[in-house]
């Protein structure tokens, strides 16, 4: 498997603190099964500034520390999103995974719907793939998951976190991240992994999950060939998603002037 989302880099954000634990984490990954990890530091104004300069050497010293450990490490960040983002990617600031045209962001909590949107469709036009990083933990897409299909619909794509499967954020968090699985409105599990305690990088536990609920095939496509297919740069065209019954055509239809 890979996983596409974790904190994993001392130094750079909230996750592990030193590099042995940060080892541990990658020990832990490589046991569930996961033989390829990227690195994702968070990237947030006056937060976290973690360019791609930064998150490079980053990910060479932990690749040292990491040693025989059976696990490929890749760049990457997860970008808050804001009306800035686009002009980083254009000018090579910030960290795409694995230097491709796949970007991980994660939502902003102040924005509306169409400010989002607008932001998505800036960098679809900007020639890059957003990748929403755990929608069902977001205020708006939990309020009407609408708002998920219309990003998708724009050119995103979508990535469910592994505990949300599970349970690790509670019941209704689970309900939403289940409906955006059936729904085809996200097309990743990945773990937003920053420690080996209660948020660790571990997706097996999701990934059978999801072979109850959509089948092994398509359980197998979100932990194996799309997040391969992003690190390798690969286009690939996602099923057509499935609106949900709330809102699903708001924006769409005053989008393209109906
Ligand atoms: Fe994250």
């Amino acid at each position: 498997m890979y996983d596409l989302h974790a904190h994993i880099l001392p130094g750079a954000d909230d996750g592990p603190k030193e590099w042995d634990k940060a080892v541990k984490m990658l020990l832990r990954a490589a046991e569930d099964g996961i033989t390829g990890i990227v690195a994702t530091p968070h990237v947030s104004a006056g937060l976290w500034d973690n360019p791609k300069d930064k998150v490079a050497s980053l990910v060479d010293e932990l690749k040292q520390h990491a040693g025989a450990v059976p696990i490929e490490i890749y760049t990457g960040s997860e970008i808050h999103i804001s009306p800035e983002t686009v002009k980083g990617l254009k000018n090579g600031r910030y960290c795409t995974i694995n230097r491709s045209r796949y970007v991980l962001v994660e939502l902003p909590l102040h924005f509306t719907p169409d400010g989002m949107y607008d932001v998505i469709f800036s960098i679809v036009s900007g020639g890059f793939f957003p990748i929403i990083a755990h929608p069902e933990r977001n205020p708006m897409v939990q309020q009407d998951a609408g708002v998920m299909y219309e990003m998708v619909r724009l050119g995103a794509l979508g990535q469910v976190t592994a505990g949300s499967l599970t349970g690790t954020f509670g019941g209704e968090v689970k309900k939403l991240a289940r409906e955006l699985v059936t729904r085809k409105l996200v097309h990743v599990i990945a773990s937003d992994a920053h420690n080996n305690g209660p948020r660790p990088p571990v997706l097996s536990h999701a990934y059978h999950d999801a072979v109850k609920l959509v089948g092994d095939k398509a359980a197998r496509v979100m932990v194996y060939d799309v997040p391969e297919m992003i690190i390798e740069n690969l286009r690939f065209e996602p099923e057509e998603p499935e609106p949900p019954k709330k809102g699903a055509l708001s924006f769409l239809g005053k989008w393209v002037g109906l």
